[in-house]
């Protein structure tokens, strides 16, 4: 009762906007996003866009599915998912479909990051616009975690290009361990003792978690490294898009890019 209580009291804040947090999101929204788009992943609080503005939601599970994987979220706030499909991958979407994307706390969720990217890229108009926030690793329960570095998301992705999946599984290993031994304890006090967790233990738990291609944060952002994946991405694999603006929001908890497809493209 408490909870749920608390749960729909902070959705509300959020809702309205008036902390100076969730100000940026709504100001970026009003000053980049027209037209028509999808948001991935929006779960209990989808971005708040300007009137004239229409959006898609895109899940990779339905809404009745988020509710019961998120008992302490008010159900009321969590939203209808218009295509429940991978949005990662965006399979149905048309090429050079959407005004915009926006994929606020996802991208961080994504084994392969470049790919990701490029799969949001191709949906998108030329003018369109990619609008994404990630959580920065020392500010939330990733606080410990070492910072991604470029070269992982370049041989992530250059793995998967040239054929080589398995091998991507086997890195990310390494991220499930660091998410049962960081993140999970940091997160969950009922989870403290993973921190201290055998050798055989925490093997068997990554086995599971690795098995069943778990959802974790699988990568670490400061500001600077997100912004060099950014570039990395616009100069050496689409380089029809360009970082517009990168805002510090949330009071610096989490960065907000916004790229541009040039208007040109294509023509
Ligand atoms: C941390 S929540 C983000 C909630 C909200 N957007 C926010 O800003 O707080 C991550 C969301 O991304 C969704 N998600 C993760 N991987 C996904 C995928 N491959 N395709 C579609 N949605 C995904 C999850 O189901 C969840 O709803």
């Amino acid at each position: 009762m408490a909870t749920r209580f608390l749960s729909s009291l902070k959705a509300a804040v959020k809702e309205s906007g008036i902390f100076p947090s969730y100000l940026a999101r709504k100001r970026a929204a009003a000053r980049f996003l027209r037209g028509s788009g999808l948001e991935i992943g929006e779960l209990h609080f989808p971005l708040q866009v300007p009137s004239g503005v229409t959006v898609k939601y895109v899940d990779y599970v339905s809404r009745e599915e988020n509710i019961r994987k998120f008992p302490e979220l008010d159900a009321a706030s969590i939203v209808p998912t218009d295509y429940v499909e991978d949005g990662f991958t965006l399979a149905s979407i048309p090429d050079c479909s959407q005004d915009f994307v926006i994929a606020n706390h996802v991208l961080e969720h994504a084994s392969n990051p470049l790919q990701v990217l490029s799969n949001w890229a191709r949906g998108l108009r030329p003018g369109g616009t990619l609008f994404i926030t990630v959580p920065i690793g020392s500010r939330c329960f990733d606080k410990g975690r070492p910072l991604t570095p470029l070269q992982h998301f370049i041989d992530d992705y250059e793995l998967v290009r040239d054929g080589n999946p398995q091998s991507l599984d086997e890195k990310n290993r390494l991220h499930y361990r660091e998410w049962l031994t960081i993140s999970t304890p940091n997160s969950d006090a009922r989870n403290r003792h993973y921190r201290n967790l055998s050798g055989e233990e925490l093997e068997s738990l990554v086995e599971t978690m690795s098995a069943g291609k778990a959802e974790i944060h699988f990568h670490v952002f400061s500001r600077e490294s997100f912004v060099t994946l950014l570039d990395y991405f616009t100069t050496c694999i689409r380089s029809d898009f360009s970082v517009k603006a990168v805002i510090r929001s949330r009071g610096g908890a989490e960065s907000l890019a916004i790229l541009e497809r040039s208007p040109q493209a294509g023509r």
